[in-house]
């Protein structure tokens, strides 16, 4: 079955069909979807889809795009939630400079992503990163405190190139591989997923963002995954059903599912 581990089902463009199509998934061979929260207000939506979903986990956090609006209140609440028991994560966190251009900001979501990372410990949750444009201050930071001991990772939608995977890699972390894989022009992913060993890929869609080939630019879903296995397999030589049997088992893994 496809695992999903990267998804936000609570995301406005669901809004007209998100049950039938979450119904669906099961047929559609998808059998584990990992809802990851982005925005402090929208916390609670996860939660309520790990409860109404069986096949649904969660990922709770804030992404660096909030980092600013974040207190110690926001803090308390992501611990308060990783206490759930669906909760299989601490995501999606991490750094992003390409929208946030400022080094006031670039603190201020170090200072996050370390408040987060340390729940992560704290819990012993693996963590899931988003990270763009900032390729050496996150990878400093994960180092830092990989080698003081954590619970596992995924760098979620990974963009970096072979040299920044191979130290991801080192580290024993996972690499996160959507809808760009499929995309023609994505030499450095390609060059990427080619390279990992399988058994440190993991699939996700950060839907409704990210479909894959055929359907870029339109509302990505879990089932689409099938389009990025069908790259993965490619590159690597192997069949599909081999692609999603093996990033099925790292996901529960690394995820305790
Ligand atoms: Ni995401």
């Amino acid at each position: 079955m496809i695992f999903d581990t990267h998804a936000h089902y609570d995301d406005t463009a669901f809004d007209q069909d998100r049950e039938t199509l979450l119904f669906s998934m099961k047929e559609n061979g998808v059998g584990y979807i990992v809802n990851a929260c982005a925005s402090i207000e929208d916390m609670e939506k996860t939660i309520a889809l790990m409860e109404k979903y069986p096949f649904i986990y969660g990922a709770v956090g804030v992404h660096p795009d909030d980092a600013d609006k974040m207190t110690q209140e926001t803090l308390e609440k992501i611990r308060d939630l990783s206490m759930h028991k669906k909760t299989v994560a601490i995501g999606e966190i991490g750094l992003d400079y390409y929208w946030h251009k400022e080094k006031e900001e670039h603190c201020i979501q170090k200072e996050m992503f370390c408040a987060q990372m340390d729940i992560a410990r704290e819990r012993k949750l693996p963590f899931m990163i988003h990270s763009r444009d900032a390729a050496e201050d996150t990878l400093s930071i994960v180092r830092e405190y990989v080698k003081a001991g954590m619970y596992g990772g995924i760098i979620h939608c990974f963009s970096y190139g072979k040299e920044m995977a191979k130290e991801y890699l080192d580290m024993g972390l996972f690499l996160g591989i959507g809808g760009v894989v499929t995309f023609k022009n994505a030499r450095k992913l390609k060059e990427v997923v080619a390279y990992a060993p399988l058994d440190q890929l993991v699939l996700e869609t950060d839907c409704p963002y990210m479909s894959p080939e055929p359907y870029r630019g339109k509302r990505n879903a879990s089932h689409n995954l099938v389009y990025v296995a069908q790259a993965i397999a490619d590159l690597k030589g192997i069949s599909v059903d081999e692609v999603i049997a093996v990033t099925e088992e790292n996901g529960k893994k690394l995820l305790h599912i």
